[in-house]
């Protein structure tokens, strides 16, 4: 294939240096590209700078070609590309991506053709990009500091910004910054802003929770599926310094081959594994995770033995659960009360807790009106749930409603298009069913008796695979 370019530049000619405001400017780099590419200017004539970069020695600051009138046009393969590979670290990035997409003009196809020596040195790019974003995606851990939650990471490549939006999806009800060496990101539970670089010693080291999520890995740690190669490559040693549990990795490795051995014989009760589900309850009594604390009279934490078989979620105490600090103790948990009772199940062997550990509710007159609890309450929350469940390890789940299910696996859905589908989670199945008081809210008698026999069949599946 050929891949002359009928460019007016020649590579004696002094090349022109184009400057990009910033290493993860993907909209400038686009910009440059199309003025150049339609000026037909070689790639070898460029020289791609970043913000304030002295000059290169050979080259000269020129005015950008004038923008081509009519849309320049390229594989749509090529730009969900060139946006990861813009962020690797590589200075020569946007240098190859100019290169390539000046010969995707005279062959669109070659975006096909992986085996491609430039093509297959972008996707490379692209690709470690992909996998720097997914470990800061895992790899954050928040320290709290006075009412904020604050993180330090070291990306490899310039990923910060382009993460930003998830950690504002995930952890929007609360106030975080995440520091990193090239940019911080400040979010006060409205707006993002940015700051300047930071120091590792600016970010808190160590905070209450942070023994409880040791002892929640610890707790999750599963010695039957330890391939310690498969380990680092997900978890590799630089992100260590900065993960809590990492401290713990060293002597769980160690110990596995004996807990592999308990485990298997299944004896292991949860308060062996150095956590209980009474200090769980203490730690979420003190939760600031979300605001919802400020208004509830109490955390209404998760009840039951803890060597339950099923576990059953329903979505936030209501106004009775709150004043009495137990879940499920009003006019929906009758309802539950009397389907578990059809079910053949005995509530004294289930342990019953929330996806949301406070009532959220509106004030009218005197009235506490019950509020869904959004998706960033749901998620925050999620940290207690996640735990109770590694605990207990039950053999069934059963979610009560879109809340519960968004808890559990992070799926939002139709309750009605959910239910019957086996879920299988890290612990056990899951099962979906309807919500104790969407069958108080059904119009008429009829409605309401077909979503209760709904409910006892889902409980009696529950059952049926605890037994
Ligand atoms: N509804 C729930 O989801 N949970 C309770 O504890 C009470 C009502």
């Amino acid at each position: 294939m050929t891949r002359a370019s009928n460019s007016q530049a020649t590579t004696r000619e002094q090349p022109r240096v184009v400057r990009l405001a910033a290493e993860d400017d993907f909209d400038g780099w686009r910009d440059a590209a199309r003025r150049l590419a339609s000026a037909k200017i070689s790639p070898d004539a460029v020289v791609w700078q970043v913000g304030e970069d002295s000059a290169d020695l050979f080259g000269t600051e020129q005015e950008l070609p004038s923008a081509p009138s009519g849309e320049l046009r390229v594989p749509r393969a090529f730009i969900e590309l060139a946006q990861a590979a813009v962020l690797h670290r590589d200075p020569g990035r946007f240098s190859l991506l100019y290169r390539l997409l000046v010969h995707l003009g005279e062959n669109s196809g070659l975006i096909e053709d992986h085996a491609d020596p430039l093509v297959r040195r972008i996707e490379g790019l692209a690709k470690a990009v992909r996998r720097d974003m997914h470990k800061m995606r895992a790899f954050v851990r928040f320290r709290e500091l006075d009412g904020t939650f604050v993180a330090w990471f070291e990306p490899e490549h310039h990923v910060v910004r382009a993460n930003a939006g998830f950690f504002v999806r995930r952890f929007s009800t609360m106030r975080w910054s995440i520091l990193t060496p090239e940019i911080s990101l400040h979010w006060d539970g409205a707006a993002l802003r940015e700051g300047p670089g930071a120091d590792r010693s600016q970010a808190p080291d160590g905070d209450v929770l942070e023994e409880v999520w040791k002892a929640y890995y610890a707790s999750i740690f599963n010695p039957a599926r330890l391939k310690v190669s498969a380990m680092l490559k997900e978890m590799p040693r630089r992100y260590w310094k900065n993960m809590p549990e990492a401290q713990l990795i060293a002597p769980l490795i160690a110990g596995a081959q004996a807990r592999e051995a308990t485990m298997t014989a299944q004896v292991v009760a949860p308060t062996e594994r150095g956590i209980t589900l009474d200090g769980l309850r203490k730690e979420a009594d003190a939760c600031r995770r979300c605001p919802l604390w400020k208004d509830a009279t109490q955390c209404v934490f998760g009840e039951g033995p803890p060597d339950a078989r099923i576990v059953v979620v329903g979505e936030q105490p209501g106004d009775e659960e709150d004043r009495a600090g137990h879940p499920f103790v009003g006019p929906a948990g009758q309802v539950l009360a009397r389907a578990m009772e059809e079910a053949g199940l005995d509530r004294g062997r289930i342990y019953l807790t929330n996806a949301v550990k406070h009532f959220k509710f509106v004030l009218r007159g005197k009235r506490r009106i019950h509020q869904t609890p959004n998706a960033g309450e749901i998620d925050a929350c999620r940290w207690w749930l996640d735990q109770e469940i590694g605990l207990l390890r039950p053999a069934a789940t059963v979610m009560l409603g879109a809340s519960a299910v968004r808890s559990v696996t992070g799926r939002t859905g139709a309750v009605g298009a959910l239910r019957g589908k086996g879920v299988t989670l890290a612990h056990g199945i899951g099962v979906v069913s309807y919500h104790p008081s969407y069958i108080l809210r059904q119009p008429d008698r009829e409605a309401a008796r077909e979503a209760e026999a709904a409910l006892v069949a889902d409980l009696k599946r529950a059952a049926d695979e605890a037994k």
